[in-house]
């Protein structure tokens, strides 16, 4: 067929069926960061239906032959380079003081972005990708995955339409391998309070913080409460001081009290509650997607559509302004002198 021949067949097409092609085209997915997220973003891309993994970005030589190896994809040392090649969309998985600076350069370039959590390191500069991306029209999507976890999919669907009282959420463990330039308000508790602003789906609006830098030089153990604009009583517990990792989450209404294991995806709710003290318990069905991949996938279903994507820049830049406003209501306590030389053996 000419090239004109063409034209009039696409000028002869309904707007549906444009629609419709754009949806079904392949979408050519860049990752920028190979080290553990973005090579975990790069694996999932690869699989993905009607996903062209284009390739990874990242300085490291290393990083990028890891990269190569484990998901057998092209990689590039330059942002440019990857943007070269041709994408439509990126997730962004370099470290959280770069996510400004990359989220920006790609919508300036017309590519659609999904950011790791935390959005940014300071609310400003998550208000600045969330104004680029609304300007431009492009899709921003920031990757709270416990959103997809399915135990907590669950807890959202059980406590649905109930009066919710209070949570509380524990995500303890050891160490990370390598410690980056954040504490675990802003690494874990971050995760948390997104949950506990998305099943309240009301904003926190009073924070009581406590922290303590027991070993590291940031605070590496953190109870914060915060109180909802609901009325919602919540409650985090986070440390990197316990040898097992836990993420367990209950929710207390007036008709339920549900309690979900992130880990081990089991989730029961007590119900039936009888003046005797009496109540009825039921394990409730859990699903078994990964939740990065279920991340993704809204995050494509939602460049393809056009529609708001599950988690939003907003969001994303809301759940960042809490975890801040604990860091400075609260400035970190160091334990005891002796308590200090112990923990450290
Ligand atoms: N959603 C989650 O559960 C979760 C878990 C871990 C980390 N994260 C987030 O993911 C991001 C990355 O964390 P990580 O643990 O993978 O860190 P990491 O240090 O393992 O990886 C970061 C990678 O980015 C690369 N990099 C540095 N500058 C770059 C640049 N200009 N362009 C491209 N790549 C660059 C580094 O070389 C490194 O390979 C952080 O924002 C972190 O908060 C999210």
């Amino acid at each position: 067929m000419s090239s004109k021949a063409s034209a009039l067949k696409t000028a002869a097409l309904k707007p549906s069926a444009l629609k419709t092609a754009a949806s079904e085209r392949v979408l050519r997915v860049g990752v920028i960061g190979a080290g553990v997220m973005g090579s975990n973003h790069g694996r999932v891309l690869a699989g993905l239906p009607g996903v062209r993994l284009i390739g990874i970005v990242d300085p490291l030589p290393g990083h990028r032959a890891r990269a190569a190896e484990m998901i057998g994809c092209r990689t590039f040392g330059t942002f440019d380079e990857l943007l070269d090649a041709g994408v439509d969309a990126v997730t962004i998985a370099a470290p959280t003081h770069l996510h400004c600076e990359l989220a920006l350069a790609c919508i300036a370039r017309g590519v659609h972005v999904l950011v790791e959590k935390p959005i940014a390191s300071t609310v400003d500069e998550g208000y600045q990708i969330v104004t680029a991306a609304r300007r431009a029209g492009l899709t921003l999507m920031v990757g709270h995955v416990e959103r997809f976890n399915p135990a907590v999919a669950a807890i959202k669907q059980a406590i649905r339409g109930e009066d919710i009282l209070s949570i509380a959420i524990t995500r303890v463990g050891p160490f990370p391998p390598r410690m980056s330039n954040v504490g675990v308000v802003i690494d874990l508790a971050v995760h948390d309070i997104d949950l506990i602003r998305w099943f309240t789906e009301s904003e926190i609006i009073d924070v009581q913080p406590q922290l303590s830098c027991a070993v590291a030089e940031r605070e590496d153990i953190a109870l914060l409460q915060f109180r909802t604009a609901s009325g919602v009583l919540a409650h985090i517990n986070t440390n990197w001081l316990t040898p097992f990792k836990a993420r367990n989450v209950t929710v207390a209404t007036r008709g339920k009290y549900v309690m979900g294991d992130l880990l081990t995806r089991q989730v029961t709710e007590c119900f039936g509650f009888q003046p005797d003290g009496s109540y009825s318990m039921r394990h409730l069905p859990v699903g078994h997607d990964e939740p990065l991949r279920a991340e993704l996938i809204a995050f494509v279903d939602a460049v393809r559509s056009g529609k708001a994507p599950a988690v939003g820049g907003a969001e994303g830049v809301a759940s960042l302004e809490i975890a801040i406003k604990c860091l400075q209501d609260e400035p970190p306590v160091a334990p005891p002198v002796e308590t200090a030389r112990r923990a450290a053996g």
